[in-house]
């Protein structure tokens, strides 16, 4: 177990942090403008979280934010290297930023977060992408303040990308994008080593915050108006098992359960491996605990499981689910699935769509298996083609729609009580709502129920989506 102390960012350490805020935000000060930074967060909800809090050191520093990349003086892109894909979009836009740095040279170009935690990324920018300025890894978020004081005293690039196992730090400002949601991280980095996944070279070693801590921002949040907040974590069943002291997951969740106020609570992600009945009792009988589980289960073939060293069978994982069904009737199930891994055969992917059929996920996110240098899982052999994974996929998606549609019918006539967490994005509808289950509900209503717990009367349904009026 490391030493608490290396783990926890000392005060004094912190203290350097908010001089540097101090120092930018002297020079801003003496701009007669406002300036402004455009952040921009890919991948999950971790690294939103992480750019909440660079968004609330750039506050502190006198700048506002701005949607414009025009506009900014600061552009900060936090990324995201968990498929190739995500690469690729954060390299394109990256590309796409040349343009602004011309017309406006003064702009600072910041990357960090996943994909410039891989070494390579990092060197890749270094060569092609000069008009970057700062390059950051995920261990060096707490940090950003003194990167771009660097650069704007001292001209040169900044890199400060080298791997450490992680640590804590606590107490930096925050500006949170949404008033109704919120993102609090329990834990950070991920020691499961999935065979197929670049996490936990990105990310760290598991290390859990204190209970204490996480409290104190939770009331805070429950004081502030927040109504429903996610509990983050790569794999969240992990949380404690690095402090030496009494306490699990489980046992956070009742102590939050019993914090004040009118507010839902959500978590992810639970690593099957991990996820106990005691988990499956506490969502029981916890009022505030939403009634859904991300269960993400990657795969139905036993032999694919293990080559993923996901340490679980399909066996174990039906059994969860059968427990969970048993404990909260009306539980809503979703799941992470991965199609396509190396070596998968049609036996093994219609193992996957056998346990589909029986769980019966109402939503299930589905990716095609994507190569991460680096990995263990890069270097099994991969005969299947795209042609063929992309097939699987297709019946796949088929599949998981046709579950999803056959779900949500059975809320046709209900009344749901659900939360409204934003204005309608489409033409149709001014509001969305969300189930305890994680349903979205699409109705009309008045903006200002943005916020409030509503009863709702569902009309109709897609796979993706509920539709209803006010009951
Ligand atoms: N910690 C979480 C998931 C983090 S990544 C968990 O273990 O559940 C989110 C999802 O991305 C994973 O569940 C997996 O389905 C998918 N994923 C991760 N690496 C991938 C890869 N190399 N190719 C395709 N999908 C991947
Ligand atoms: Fe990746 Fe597995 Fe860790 Fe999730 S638990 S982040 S899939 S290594
Ligand atoms: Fe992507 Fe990093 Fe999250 S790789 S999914 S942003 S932990």
């Amino acid at each position: 177990m490391r030493n608490r102390d290396e783990v926890i960012i000392s005060d004094r350490e912190l203290k350097k942090q908010y001089e540097y805020m101090d120092r930018v935000g002297a020079i801003n000060g003496r701009k007669e403008y406002k300036p402004l930074a455009f952040v921009d967060s890919y991948g999950c909800q971790q690294n939103e979280a992480d750019s909440e809090i660079m968004q609330g050191m750039l506050e502190r520093m006198g700048y506002g934010f701005t949607r414009e990349e025009s506009e900014a003086e600061v552009v900060l892109i936090n990324t995201c290297a968990v498929r190739e894909h995500a690469e690729m979009r954060v390299l394109g836009n990256i590309g796409a930023l040349s343009h602004h740095k011309r017309r406006n040279p003064k702009m600072i170009i910041a990357i960090g977060g996943c994909m410039t935690s891989q070494q390579s990324m990092a060197d890749k920018l270094k060569r092609s992408f000069p008009y970057v300025d700062i390059v950051f890894s995920t261990h060096q978020v707490w940090r950003f303040p003194e990167l771009l004081f660097r650069k704007l005293t001292m001209k040169k690039r900044v890199f400060e990308t080298s791997f450490c196992d992680g640590r804590i730090a606590e107490g930096l400002p925050v500006v949170r994008n949404d008033n109704v949601n919120a993102w609090v991280s329990i834990m950070y980095g991920c020691n499961n080593f999935c065979s197929y996944c670049i996490v936990p070279y990105v990310r760290g070693r598991e290390r859990s915050r204190d209970p204490e801590k996480i409290i104190e921002e939770i009331k805070g949040l429950a004081a502030e108006g927040y109504k429903c907040i996610t509990l983050l974590g790569q794999n969240v069943n992990s949380y404690g098992k690095d402090l030496a002291r009494d306490i699990t997951f489980t046992k956070l969740l009742y102590m939050i359960n019993d914090i004040e106020g009118d507010f839902k609570l959500r978590f992810m992600t639970s690593h099957p491996k991990d996820a106990t009945r005691e988990l499956i009792d506490a969502m029981a009988s916890c009022d505030k605990l939403c009634k859904h589980l991300h269960l993400p289960v990657q795969s139905g073939s036993d032999r694919i499981l293990k080559e993923m060293n996901r340490n679980y069978t399909s066996g174990d994982y039906l059994k969860l689910i059968e427990y969970a069904k048993e404990s909260i009737p009306g539980i809503v199930l979703t799941s992470d699935i991965i199609v396509g891994f190396p070596g998968e055969t049609e036996e093994d992917f219609e193992d996957t769509l056998r346990l589909i059929e029986k769980v019966g996920y109402s939503a299930l996110f589905t990716f095609i298996y994507s190569k991460r240098p680096g990995t263990p899982a890069a270097e099994i052999e991969d005969p299947a083609t795209d042609e063929e994974k992309q097939r699987r996929f297709d019946r796949l998606l088929k599949l998981t729609n046709e579950k999803s549609l056959e779900l949500h019918r059975e809320y046709i006539g209900t009344v749901q009580k659900v939360l409204v967490e934003a204005p309608g994005r489409g033409e149709n509808y001014s509001l969305a709502a969300r189930t305890d289950g994680g349903r979205l509900v699409h109705l009309n209503g008045d903006l200002s129920l943005v916020g409030s717990f509503i009863d709702v009367k569902i009309t109709d349904c897609s796979p993706w989506a509920l539709f209803g009026e006010l009951a």
